[in-house]
């Protein structure tokens, strides 16, 4: 058998404190101009930038590694299988399972709550059951379920939130009965940045013994995640909003619980053995990853994981969570601007609406000063219907970005402001 090389991409190399300049110059997409202006990018909840390191790391994959995973005996493929499943291990330390098995490779958050939908959901949810989501969802932790509900005849309730993006957690309480067969719910909304209790709402929910998905879309780049100390049965998250390659994400899962549930998807490498007359399905976490996985994207991601573990990550979200202070100071000092979530515990997200003017209209003014931020709904229309607007502008900031950033932002919003009155 041949011998499999060490990877020649060197591990990040470890910054003492966090100094964001010299933490900007890691991210080599952050050094060009936009019309003519230096790119501000405030449009992290959609998708991160990716640091040198795990650009180097994919080409890695793509010069020296590339091949098919699992199946090969040999050398290319036992190396590109090292990579991924070392990819795996470092998932497994990020978010401290207790098993590598427990953290299945998905494309994203979407895949990862679709799948536990398919799998827990559809197996185990019958007529006159009830799933409970909030009114902050993301449309991915809404459609699935009501696919469900749909399908099997079980109902939707929603956690409301109040006025300032908060859920209502003694409407929660009260949601909670015999009747509750699932709890979905996002650890930080894409749309209001309000962070949620969640190890608060999964206690709640498993003294009725109901299992818990958290969306972690928007927290696994901001926050430190323990899913042992948080006992969330499911955790989805996506690699592109946290410095990885789309394409990448994963959705972590109780061992016991995802050796109950039906497959995802099948294929090949999702099995045992197969007859025409029955398929034996493979061990965890083979059994939910059918056919060719995103091997590169996944590498990313174990690179984008060292990276993090390189900065310091109490000092970063400190730094993010200036940011937001600031640019919510700024912003809202400026005339017709108003903050749509205003929840007491926020975190990165900073989405506002301006008087008579429409949140396109804002976007692309910004975009013409080299601001990106994003313009909509955000995926989430329940959140605008709840605040009556069609849509909002939203920043969302990294740890990279920069008071200086904040300062072009809220002067380009007056700008803005003026062109329009
Ligand atoms: N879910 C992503 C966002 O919030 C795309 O922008």
């Amino acid at each position: 058998m041949a011998t499999i090389e060490k990877s020649v991409v060197s591990e990040p190399r470890v910054i003492a404190g966090f100094d964001v300049e010299r933490v900007r110059e890691d991210f080599p997409v952050l050094r060009q101009t936009v019309n003519g202006k230096p790119l501000v990018y405030l449009d992290n909840a959609a998708s991160s930038q990716v640091p040198q390191v795990v650009i180097d790391r994919g080409s890695v994959y793509l010069e020296d590694e590339h091949s098919n995973i699992h199946r090969g005996v040999h050398y290319l493929s036992q190396k590109a299988t090292t990579a991924y499943e070392g990819a795996r291990e470092k998932v497994k330390r990020f978010i401290n399972a207790r098993e590598a098995k427990e953290c299945i490779f998905v494309r994203g958050a979407t895949e990862g709550i679709n799948l536990v939908m398919h799998g827990h959901g559809r197996k185990f949810i019958t007529s006159g059951d009830e799933i409970i989501i909030s009114a902050m969802e993301h449309h991915a932790n809404i459609v699935p379920w009501q696919m469900l509900c749909e399908e099997k005849g079980a109902r939707l309730r929603v956690i409301p939130m109040n006025d300032a993006g908060e859920l209502l957690m003694d409407e929660y309480d009260a949601l909670l009965s015999e009747r509750t067969k699932f709890v979905a719910v996002t650890h930080i909304s894409n749309a209001l940045g309000t962070v949620n209790p969640i190890k608060q709402m999964i206690d709640q929910a498993h003294k009725y013994g109901v299992p818990v998905l958290i969306d972690g879309a928007q927290s696994a780049p901001h926050l430190a995640v323990d899913v042992q100390d948080l006992d969330c049965d499911f955790f989805a998250f996506s690699g592109h909003k946290m410095f990885a390659p789309t394409g990448s994400g994963v959705i972590y899962g109780k061992a016991a619980l995802l050796e109950k549930m039906n497959p995802f998807q099948g294929g090949g490498d999702m099995i045992k053995s197969v007859t025409f007359e029955k398929t034996i399905y493979g061990d965890l976490p083979n059994k939910f990853e059918a056919g060719t996985p995103a091997i590169a994207s996944q590498i990313g991601l174990g690179a984008a994981i060292d990276y993090l573990s390189s900065i310091d990550r109490e000092q970063a979200t400190a730094h993010e969570q200036e940011l937001l202070r600031y640019a919510t100071e700024r912003i809202t000092a400026i005339e017709g601007v108003r903050v749509i979530g205003t929840a007491r515990e926020k975190t990165s997200v900073l989405s506002f609406v301006i008087d008579d003017i429409h949140p396109h209209d804002i976007g692309t003014i910004l975009d013409q000063e080299g601001i990106a931020v994003r313009a909509g709904h955000h995926c989430a229309q329940p959140v605008m219907q709840r605040f009556n607007v069609p849509a909002t502008a939203r920043a969302s900031f990294a740890f990279y970005n920069t008071k200086e950033e904040v300062d072009v932002l809220a002067r380009t919003i007056e700008k803005v402001v003026e062109i329009f009155s």
